[in-house]
């Protein structure tokens, strides 16, 4: 392949940059270069050209190239009101129980999480079961760059550059029976690697595995991703390494990470936080900022920034976190305040 504007990326200095500027930047220049549209892959790393990124050695490269030769032009990012957390702060401000409560945890805990052998198994009301190795989850379906909100029930959120496909893709594939209304999901249980998952107290006191479910129409609507990178790279095992879910419309702990299991079935399926606290947690958790959870107003959240939580700026919650054009069908007629 020949790279005709090397000269225009050098003359960028990245040191008078900031790594998110630098990934706006890329952004622009691959779609001049004519490698993309819309809705792509990028580097995020300050430190490597975009030359490096795309030619380089090493998986990093190789997903790139991928994500490159089949990112489609699709995006969501007209959605997103500010600017991208930091790529710092969305690999280190993290809930994955499994490593620990505090949002430090699993940066500091999960590094070792051994995603190389994976499977990941999708069955139940199908005909067509399938079982996929951890290279097949990047082949599965061309790679999106998706910008979405992620906002937690918490009352925090941030905006992060996602890399996936729809969720739809793969349902597709094992084709749903009739009576495949839910989808049942299921995170690693490993309680070698997982110590939340030996210690309940390290836990959170949650009952592993972890698990979520959305109804069939849920997961087939368009903005379901499943995610298998961010800010360019693969997934960091904190963020849920391989392979994990986002619904931006619904609170983040519907967004379950590490996924083994998918499977199809007739009714609803227990899900983590409605079984540890129902009365706080239910099944739908649309983001939904005239519905208060017991301890936190939804009304409003704290967008993270470059300054973390604490200099976090408050903004008014959105209905469905801003998606409702695409998803407030799917709930019409229903009662919200019921089925929170
Ligand atoms: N998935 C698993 N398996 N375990 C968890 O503890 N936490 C959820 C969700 N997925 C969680 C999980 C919660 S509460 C949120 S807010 C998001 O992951 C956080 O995603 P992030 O760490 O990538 O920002």
């Amino acid at each position: 392949m020949t790279v005709k504007t090397q000269n225009a990326w050098n003359r960028i200095r990245e040191s008078e940059i900031t790594p998110e500027s630098v990934f706006a930047d890329r952004r622009r220049i691959l779609k001049q270069l004519g490698f993309v549209g819309a809705g792509t892959l990028l580097s995020s790393s300050a430190n490597a050209g975009v030359l490096d990124f795309l030619f380089g050695e090493g998986d990093q490269a190789q997903f790139a190239r991928h994500a490159l030769q089949h990112s489609k032009n699709l995006t969501f990012d007209h959605l997103v009101n500010g600017p991208l957390t930091p790529e710092d702060k969305v690999i280190t401000h993290n809930n994955f129980y499994e490593f620990g409560t505090a949002k430090t945890d699993p940066a500091e805990r999960a590094q070792g999480l051994q995603v190389q052998p994976w499977q990941l198994v999708i069955d139940g009301e199908v005909a067509k079961p399938l079982t996929l190795d951890y290279d097949d989850l990047f082949k599965l379906a061309p790679l999106e760059e998706r910008i979405y909100r992620l906002r937690c029930v918490e009352a925090w959120s941030m905006v992060v550059p996602w890399l996936g496909f729809p969720l739809a893709a793969l349902l597709k594939r094992v084709e749903p029976t009739s009576k495949a209304r839910f989808v049942a999901f299921e995170t690693l249980y490993d309680p070698e690697q997982m110590p939340g998952q030996r210690n309940r107290f390290v836990g959170g006191g949650i009952d592993y595995p972890y698990v979520e479910g959305l109804r069939i129409d849920e997961a087939m609507n368009d903005l379901t991703l499943l995610s298998v990178g961010l800010y360019g790279k693969t997934l960091p095992p904190q963020n849920g390494a391989p392979i994990r879910l986002v619904v931006p419309w619904k609170y983040g702990f519907k967004s379950i990470k590490s996924i083994v299991r998918i499977r199809l079935v007739e009714s609803m399926p227990p899900t983590t936080w409605n079984l540890l606290a129902s009365n706080e947690y239910g099944f739908y958790a649309n983001v939904n900022p005239g519905v208060d959870h017991p301890r936190w107003s939804q009304a409003s959240e704290r967008r993270i920034g470059a300054g973390g939580l604490l200099s976090a700026k408050r903004i008014p919650t959105e209905m469905f976190n801003g998606y409702g054009d695409y998803v407030a069908s799917l709930y019409q007629g229903m009662d919200l305040r019921r089925y929170y």
